[in-house]
């Protein structure tokens, strides 16, 4: 099973609390690779077998003559274990390859992937980890806002840090706050850690003007998880060029678009119409624009902070000819309504996962129930427990 979404989704916090929950199922106990912290495959010396050397070396396999493939595969052999490879986008193929070898060697080992793209293998459920739904613009009363999991999530831990501070009568700004952040679980502890020194009103103000004030004091973090725009940068980097330049493009559009709309206002040199629809489909698939289905249409949107750090004018410039602004202005027939960043936002409609078409594998039913079940309502704190080995030292 692979956990798919945008950076600071919550994927990591979801597997590992599935994994904790599960755990007793497995005779020889869960494996945790943080992939995390291998360097790319594409500038790694033996890229292919990277992920798997990572598994050798957690499973304390003698390192001899055969390959990290073969000496895992004999060591799990028989062995029922759930392997969680965490946070694995940069090393991909060199993941997948491993699962699909281990899968047909070793049927009794499960495979537990996060990753802002899915692996692409014939047996792979894929579960859509969405941010936590924010309350919509037009929302205005107390205790809808309240009941937000964006909004719960924002005022336990400010209250962690100001535990006087009056969340009640601000619920308002606390929203703003939310959508402005996409209802990502990192960008709202990031931002949370700001209210140690700021009012919830300047973090809100200052939030508007400037995504790039968030930054992480902790040190616990993977490096990119350190900022808001790391976050981004390192998902932008995973893409290929095009895709980048359409993302850049597609930030002019402050709302949902169509297909139509991006193929219009995008698709222009060096970016021919007919190369639009791939091109968006491989950013749905990178976790880097979002689906909004009503069944009958399907529209796409940008997460605010994605949208804030791949505007034209952002820190990305794919193009000696930047979209200037006579595309923006072509942007705005296609929206809903022009709104204001703070506006932009929507109730996402929640969609069932996406799962393979190919046969589920039955162990899948129980993983697949323990995500449902934990949804939004991760704890805070999941501790590994002794039932957990992994790579990190
Ligand atoms: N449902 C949740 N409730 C409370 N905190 C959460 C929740 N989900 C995630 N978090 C917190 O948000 C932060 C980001 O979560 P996490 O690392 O799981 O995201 P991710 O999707 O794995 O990000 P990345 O793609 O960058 O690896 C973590 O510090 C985690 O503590
Ligand atoms: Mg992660």
């Amino acid at each position: 099973m692979t956990l798919v979404g945008p950076g600071g989704a919550g994927k990591t916090a979801l597997a590992l609390a599935a994994a904790e929950l599960v755990a007793p199922d497995h005779a020889y106990g869960v494996v945790v690779i943080e992939c995390g912290r291998l360097p790319a495959e594409t500038a790694a010396p033996d890229g292919p077998n990277l992920v798997a050397e990572a598994l050798r070396s957690a499973l304390d396999a003698p390192i001899g003559r055969e390959s990290p493939l073969a000496a895992t595969a004999q060591i799990l052999q028989g062995q029922q274990r759930l392997i969680v490879f965490d946070n694995a986008e940069h090393v991909r193929r060199s993941c997948a390859r491993l699962v699909d070898h281990l899968s047909r060697s070793c049927p009794r080992v499960r495979h537990l992937v996060t990753s802002r793209h899915q692996l692409g293998l014939p047996a792979e459920t894929v579960w859509e980890v969405e941010p936590l739904p924010v309350p919509a613009a037009e929302t205005w009363q107390s205790d809808q806002i309240a009941a937000s999991p964006a909004v719960q999530l924002f005022t336990r831990l400010a209250r962690q840090i100001r535990p006087r501070l009056d969340v009640a009568s601000q619920l308002t700004a606390v929203a703003g706050i939310c959508r402005d952040l996409g209802g990502l679980p990192l960008a709202i502890e990031l931002a949370t850690a700001r209210l140690r020194a700021m009012s919830i009103s300047d973090l809100a103000d200052r939030l508007t003007a400037n995504q790039a004030v968030l930054t992480a004091t902790a040190d616990h973090r993977l490096p990119h998880q350190h900022t808001l725009q790391s976050t981004f940068e390192w998902s932008e980097q995973l893409l290929p060029p095009a895709e980048r330049l359409l993302l850049a493009r597609l930030a002019v559009f402050p709302a949902t678009f169509d297909l139509a709309a991006a193929e219009q206002v995008c698709g222009h040199d060096p970016l021919p119409v007919a190369d639009i629809a791939p091109l968006v489909t491989s950013l749905v698939d990178h976790s880097m624009m979002q689906t909004v289905d009503s069944g009958t249409e399907l529209h796409y949107r940008l997460l605010p902070p994605i949208r804030e750090f791949a505007p034209p004018t952002g820190p990305i410039r794919p193009s000696p000819k930047p979209p200037d602004a006579a595309i923006c202005a072509g942007a705005a027939p296609f929206c809903k309504r022009s709104r204001t960043p703070r506006e932009t936002s929507r109730r996402r409609s929640r969609r069932p996962p996406r799962t393979s078409t190919t046969s589920t594998p039955p162990w899948c039913g129980r993983l697949t129930r323990t995500i449902q079940h934990c949804g939004p309502r991760v704890p805070r704190c999941w501790p590994l427990g002794d039932r957990f080995s992994s790579n990190q030292g």
